[in-house]
């Protein structure tokens, strides 16, 4: 029944056409200057950090050094780069999710994995009170980045939730989540992170681990744009205005220029949605919506 009530919750979100699901349809085209890479850590002790090559073990280290030197300035910089629609796409994302208790119910537990600004797990909560009066489900945000996590627990200071019980931080690599145990959260969100990860399927295998039977996993990403023109547009904007703009307002290119050079390697909806599926989770429908011609993109599975 719950399972039921996912699934087709989850395709009648795929179904509704909303103001930023600008659907990826008719054009195809590799953007002008750039080759797509295909994503795989398969046999191999590499991974990618952005464009570089490097060991596997040296990546955590790395990402975690650019959500570091990100981190104070990550609310500035990203109204800077996305003209503030990452605000848009975040709302859209939760109100689609439609998170809370239903009436009858029990209080649920949502997790959010590179949750580090607690964009998403206020939103969530809010969304959850408002919409559903759900005072009592608790979220748990978790990143693997200590000072991205302060910066999230001291905006929580400024929340109806901030020093309660409802919302608990801790640092967690996504890709094991020790802390988390298996069959305990209803609903799974990562926005804006996982392409940041090392093992990509692991995170995965691990979201479908701590869900609950029938719970949801939901993703925000960058993704690709599903338009030729737009592509170039858009990488001529990536790769030559943003890691400038890191490098005027806060004096740091390269970890903007990592920004955009992972998003690239990041794989396409469709073979996104293949891992996800490889992983256990079932799709509504592609699985995905992309969100303003697929500069991003939402995924989401349920675990039957
Ligand atoms: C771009 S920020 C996104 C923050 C937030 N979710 C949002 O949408 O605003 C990416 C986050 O991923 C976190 N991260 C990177 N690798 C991780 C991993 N293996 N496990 C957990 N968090 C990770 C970083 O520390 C950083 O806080």
């Amino acid at each position: 029944m719950i399972v039921k009530r996912a699934l087709a919750r989850a395709q009648k979100q795929s179904n509704s056409l909303r103001f930023l699901n600008c659907c990826n349809t008719a054009i195809t085209g590799e953007p002008l200057g750039f080759v797509r890479r295909p994503y795989s850590t398969e046999g191999s002790k590499t991974t990618h950090f952005g464009f570089k090559t490097v060991p596997e073990d040296e990546k955590e280290h790395l990402v975690k050094h650019v959500f570091s030197n990100v981190a104070s300035s990550y609310d500035y910089m990203n109204d800077a780069m996305s003209l503030g629609i990452h605000r848009l796409w975040k709302d859209h994302f939760v109100s689609k999710l439609d998170p809370g208790r239903r009436a009858g119910g029990s209080p649920l537990s949502f997790l959010d994995v590179a949750g580090g600004s607690g964009d998403i797990a206020f939103r969530i909560l809010d969304h959850a009170a408002k919409i559903h009066g759900d005072h009592e489900s608790v979220m748990n945000v978790v990143d693997i980045n200590p000072e991205m996590l302060a910066e999230g627990e001291k905006r929580s200071k400024e929340t109806p939730y901030g020093n309660t019980s409802r919302i608990n931080f801790k640092v967690q690599n996504a890709e094991f989540l020790d802390a988390i145990p298996d069959n305990s959260q209803d609903i799974y969100t990562v926005s804006f992170g996982i392409r940041n990860f090392t093992n990509i399927p692991a995170a995965l295998a691990t979201a479908h681990r701590v869900l609950k039977p029938g719970g949801v996993f939901a993703c925000l990403e960058f993704s690709k744009v599903d338009n030729s023109i737009l592509d170039t547009l858009y990488q001529q904007y990536s790769f030559n205005i943003i890691p400038l703009l890191g490098q005027v307002l806060v004096g740091d290119r390269d970890s903007y220029q990592y920004l955009v050079e992972s998003i690239q390697r990041f794989p396409s909806q469709e073979q996104f949605a293949g891992m996800i599926q490889d992983a256990g989770f079932t799709l509504a429908g592609s699985g995905y919506e992309n969100l303003s011609f697929g500069i991003a993109a939402i995924h989401t599975g349920v675990k039957l």
